[in-house]
């Protein structure tokens, strides 16, 4: 099998225990791509108070109080680094506050609206993040979430999930999950989605394993060989779709869902 990987790269994920900086070289520009889709979905209004799950770094809260600078803003996340690095940042109107978005300690009826970019997949109990969120919104609140959905050969992350089956440790499927019936089960109204793909600026088989090296799902492999098996696995899949003249891409789902008045 010809490959273009370093020999280095066996042991990238080693280099990486800090995740706040890889991701911050890497999954930070396309989150907020996604986020600034949001933004206009979430309609949001002179002194309204947003809260963010899963917040992260705090760079959408950037994003957000640059463009709605008359709101304010409430980042939560469970990762105590990422909260620190949200804090550096000094955003105006904006606190950032370390907790479980699936046991929030703010009262009924709080928020105008909520916002989760890429959290939903991440936490393992997706209905109470929704009525959570619907708990904390006001009677006509608007709740904005998103979350990878692996569509196209060309999505670098289902080239990863592929890359790990084929060596027989990644997830079976890489089925698409609708949150919809979950919305309106926990209370919502009128939920809507669309898909949409961002653009990866990746030329090679070798740029897309150092893109994909800082994920938990490669950190995690302790078996140099297996390790290595995986990245010529994406290598190849990554000059597949290079060949064919496609572009990598990144697939979201963005849902939309009204809490009645
Ligand atoms: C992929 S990152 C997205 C960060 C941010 N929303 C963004 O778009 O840049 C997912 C974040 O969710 C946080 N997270 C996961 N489960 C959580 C939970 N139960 N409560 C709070 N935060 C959580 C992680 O710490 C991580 O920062």
């Amino acid at each position: 099998m010809t490959s273009d990987i370093p020999v280095s790269l066996a042991s990238k994920a080693v280099k990486y225990e800090n995740f706040v900086n890889a991701y911050e070289n890497t999954f930070e520009l396309y989150n907020k791509l996604v986020f600034n889709l949001i933004i206009p979905l979430l309609n949001l209004e002179l002194n309204h108070t947003l809260l963010d799950l899963g917040c992260g770094n705090g760079s959408c809260e950037e994003l957000l109080s640059i463009q709605r600078p008359y709101i304010n803003i409430i980042g939560i996340d469970s990762s105590k680094s990422m909260i620190s690095r949200a804090l550096s940042r000094l955003i105006p109107n904006t606190e950032f506050i370390q907790g479980d978005c699936l046991r929030l300690r703010f009262a009924d009826c709080f928020f105008d609206r909520c916002v989760a970019n890429f959290v939903i997949n991440s936490v393992k109990n997706p209905e109470k993040l929704i009525s959570e969120a619907f708990r904390v919104l006001k009677p006509g609140g608007i709740f904005v979430f998103s979350y990878p959905i692996l569509k196209d050969s060309n999505d670098l992350l289902k080239i990863l999930k592929k890359s790990l089956r084929k060596v027989k440790i990644g997830p079976k499927s890489s089925k698409i999950i609708d949150y919809s019936p979950l919305c309106q089960a926990g209370g919502f109204y009128q939920v809507r989605f669309f898909d949409t793909n961002v653009g990866v600026c990746i030329k090679s088989g070798n740029e897309a394993c150092d893109f994909l090296a800082p994920l938990k799902d490669l950190a995690k492999i302790k078996d140099k060989e297996l390790y290595k098996k995986v990245f010529e696995n994406i290598s190849e899949f990554v000059k597949t779709e290079l060949v064919n003249g496609k572009a990598l891409v990144i697939g979201s789902r963005i849902v939309i869902a009204y809490k009645p008045y």
